[in-house]
């Protein structure tokens, strides 16, 4: 980002906003209201979540305009990098007794011109069943359900983990005051966390939703896109059951990644 265009940018919001005042009357001690709500999000390490709920959607959205790519998402508040790094075969980081249906994600990374992709990293960060993030939420083992693994010669990639629920974000700090002031339900739909990498191509944040699931036409954070809304599909097979190792039915998710050569990426991004 450049300094004309950061300059350009904070001057537009700054007349947009004063035009907003004039328009609203905004009052003395109301905008003191709103910079204290602001200043309430830090103190309680929701800033990065008011903003996410309401605008990183259309971030994503404008960032999509024109790639040949998997389209992108929303990253969220939860990302932490350098999450372990897992050896075949893959299983997120989990406890013991994790509760939740074992769930296969699987699928293959591929250049827009179709070839497989080997090596790329799939960094994965999703909820246990209550719904909470380790690192994040107390009382959760150090990186669970959080993990970087690759893609084989073929650009396949197969990981074990649990299906996650729908989850509420928090309803009791100032996000959730400005939420509750609106009317708004604090649900996200069930999803898995994904960001993909590979040396010569630009990165891509990923975000997977479940077909039919709860919550996917009232997320909290207007985020749910039909290209990234997948099949969850039950098995119980006894066969895949005995060749899984597994004596109760599972679920399998499969999305397929295309990503962006850096170089056209840059292009795009740029132009
Ligand atoms: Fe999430």
């Amino acid at each position: 980002m450049t300094v004309e265009r950061t300059r350009l940018i904070l001057e537009d919001l700054e007349q947009t906003l004063l035009q907003f005042m004039r328009k609203h009357k905004i009052t003395h001690d109301e905008y003191r209201r709103a910079t204290d709500i602001l200043i309430s999000t830090v103190k309680a390490g929701e800033e990065s979540l008011l903003y996410d709920v309401f605008f990183e959607a259309e971030a994503t959205d404008i960032g999509n305009i024109g790639t040949q790519g998997s389209i992108e998402a929303i990253e969220g508040p939860f990302y932490l990098p350098d999450a372990p790094r897992l050896e075949r075969p893959y299983v997120l980081p989990q406890r013991s007794e994790e509760v939740g249906d074992v769930l296969f994600f699987r699928g293959r990374v591929t250049s827009t011109d179709g070839r497989p992709l080997a090596g790329a990293e799939l960094d994965m960060w999703q909820a246990d069943a209550e719904g909470l993030y380790s690192n994040i939420h107390p009382g959760l083992p150090a990186w669970n359900l959080r993990g970087r693994f690759h893609t084989a010669a073929d650009g396949t990639f197969e990981v074990r983990t649990i299906v996650p629920p729908p989850y509420e974000i928090p309803k009791n700090g100032p996000t959730g005051v400005v939420l509750d002031i609106l009317g708004r339900l604090f649900f996200r739909p069930a999803h898995l966390h994904v960001k993909v990498r590979h040396p010569q191509y630009g990165d891509l944040t990923s975000q997977l939703y479940f077909d039919g699931g709860e919550y996917l036409n009232s997320d909290v954070a207007s985020a749910v896109r039909d290209d990234l809304v997948a099949q969850l599909i039950r098995c119980d097979n006894p066969k895949d059951l005995a060749s899984r190792g597994l004596h109760k039915p599972y679920f399998e998710v499969r999305y397929d990644f295309v990503l962006v050569p850096q170089q056209a990426e840059n292009l795009r991004r740029t132009a």
